[in-house]
């Protein structure tokens, strides 16, 4: 029992009543489509950022059916919400999730299916997510929901050559988000002019996507949500929450945990 918000499952802390181990097995038989999209980051990494870039690059195809926001458009594979059957949707299928690969569908392996997954360096991600847990529903529990964050990292990264997917980081994105916009545009295969492609940089800037209400997440209901869920949207604001001692033990655990890897991260 991990506490009264959250339930751990095949080493996954859910969130209870928004999911349940049932469903997260019949992700084993969950049918893929070659036409599927799927973006999979650890939580606080960038993923409503992404999910706003991609659904902005598909919505130049006309056929993309309009939802009343981004959480509707792109939900959640493991949150199912709403209670909706996944397999009646059009395609294309947008797909967010937090999963690790044990848990995701078999089916993504068949390498037709798209999967964007976005990494932040640790450090930000952290401060990040305990700012969310201020404001998520949850922050009284010490525990938080997912996966740990090296866990996700690791079998991801080694496990890349049984998927069809592309690497990108929050950094990357921040510091050139043009140059992420046109590689997921060439990664979906999608070949949109340069005005268009400038139009989508300027709706998913941070300071636009606040303001956007299809985007910002302050559609969320204020028990599950309350306050600024596009909080600073920075490179290197773990400066102004770990102290100097706090860092070199977090770099030490880096190393221990997946410094076999040699991952290089982008901390300011
Ligand atoms: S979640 O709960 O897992 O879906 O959270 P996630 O979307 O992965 O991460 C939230 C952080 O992403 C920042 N964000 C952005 N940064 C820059 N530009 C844009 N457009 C943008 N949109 C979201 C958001 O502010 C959170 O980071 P912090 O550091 O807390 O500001």
């Amino acid at each position: 029992v991990v506490d009264k918000y959250l339930f751990k499952y095949k080493n996954y802390n859910f969130t209870k009543g928004h999911t349940t181990a049932e469903y997260i097995d019949s992700l084993q038989t969950f049918e893929i489509r070659d036409s599927d999209i799927f973006l999979v980051t650890y939580p606080k990494s960038g993923t409503v950022w992404t999910q706003n870039i991609i659904i902005s690059i598909l919505e130049q195809d006309t056929g993309l059916p309009a939802y009343p926001n981004n959480f509707e458009q792109m939900p959640w594979l493991e949150y199912k919400g709403g209670n909706e059957d996944y397999s009646l949707r059009p395609s294309p299928r947008l797909l967010a999730s937090h999963l690790t690969p044990t848990l995701m569908p078999p089916g993504l392996k068949n390498k037709r299916a798209k999967i964007i997954y976005v990494m932040r360096n640790p450090k930000d991600n952290i401060v990040s997510y305990y700012h969310f847990c201020n404001i998520f529903a949850h922050w009284e529990t010490p525990k938080i929901g997912g996966s740990s964050w090296f866990d996700h990292i690791r079998e991801w990264h080694t496990k890349r050559d049984q998927y069809n997917i592309l690497f990108l980081t929050y950094e990357e994105m921040v510091l050139d988000l043009k140059a992420a916009i046109i590689k997921i545009c060439s990664f979906l295969g999608k070949n949109l002019n340069q005005v268009v492609i400038d139009q989508i940089v300027e709706k998913t800037t941070f300071q636009n996507m606040k303001n956007d209400p299809k985007a910002n997440y302050e559609f969320m209901p204020e028990e599950i949500l309350k306050g600024q869920f596009l909080r600073k949207g920075k490179i290197g604001d773990w400066k102004n929450t770990f102290t100097v001692a706090q860092s070199e033990r977090f770099d030490q655990i880096l190393q221990e945990r997946l410094g076999d890897m040699g991952l290089k991260f982008i901390w300011d």
